[in-house]
């Protein structure tokens, strides 16, 4: 698969976002790590760095993302957004949809927002986001966050790791220049989300893809495990579940599956 690389990624951006700083490196240990060294020597945003490989690629919950060479995009935007912590949430939902609607742009197969931060192929994890954000001493303010997201473009040869082989997918390199195209275009919907992420215009797009609606459901709260019936999601994109007696439930936080 051809390599990401600035010159190609520019050539699909729209004007409002030519103003972003792009930088490629063949390996990294976790593009979102280099990124958090970076914003906390000053690094200006809108600033996106992306990697061939990660030998430390991170996932939510301390998991690991496997992020071999040549198969997937691994890459972070720094944002120095003026929000509250509370506020900040909304980047990784934001940045779902800008990943939903790059693949099915470039790509045309249909995707799915699997509550909070996962895309779904055809009911497999095919890219998934993980939002990490420092705050002012007093907590009042946000004073950088960084955004990775990594993609599947091929399977990697010899398969997905046993671990998430049977959650794993991809969104399939069909069309030429799928990865500078993807990277492109989640560019352009950041571009045009960010900038007025407070109006929050990306919820129907998170709503109408969101994975599971009315479905059976586990959720899993810490310790805790129960069954519920996926809903919605509200205003503030938490996920709306009806539990089995009859009762409703809005999570703040929680891990989703069937
Ligand atoms: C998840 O699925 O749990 C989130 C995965 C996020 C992976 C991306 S790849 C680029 C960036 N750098 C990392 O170390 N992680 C994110």
């Amino acid at each position: 698969m051809q390599k990401a690389d600035e010159k190609s990624i520019r050539r699909y951006l729209s004007q409002n976002a030519q103003s972003i700083k792009i930088e490629t490196v063949d390996i990294i240990d976790s593009t979102n790590d280099e990124m958090k060294r970076r914003a906390a020597s000053g690094e200006k945003e809108i600033s996106l760095l992306i990697a061939e490989r990660q030998t430390k690629g991170r996932g939510t919950r301390g998991r690991s993302f496997h992020s071999p060479e040549g198969t997937g995009i691994y890459m972070s935007f720094l944002l120095r957004p003026d929000y509250t912590p509370s506020e900040c949430t909304f980047l990784t939902t934001m940045t779902a949809v800008c990943t939903a609607e790059a693949i099915e742009k470039v790509t045309g197969r249909k995707t799915n927002i699997k509550w909070v931060n996962d895309i779904y192929i055809e009911n497999r994890k095919v890219s998934g986001i993980l939002t990490q954000s420092h705050f002012s001493s007093d907590l009042k303010r946000v004073e950088w966050s960084v955004v990775g997201i990594g993609v599947n473009i091929t399977e990697p040869e010899g398969g997905f790791p046993k671990e998430i082989e049977n959650i794993a997918g991809t969104v399939g390199n069909t069309v030429p220049d799928t990865k500078n195209r993807i990277i492109a275009e989640i560019i352009n919907g950041v571009c045009h989300y960010y900038p007025r992420l407070r109006e929050k215009t990306f919820r129907k797009g998170y709503s109408d893809r969101l994975l599971w609606r009315d479905g059976k459901i586990k959720v899993a709260q810490g310790d805790k495990s129960y069954e519920a019936t996926l809903v919605d999601i509200d205003e503030d994109f938490r996920l709306k579940v009806k539990l089995t007696d009859g009762s409703e439930a809005v999570l703040e936080s929680a891990d989703i599956s069937v």
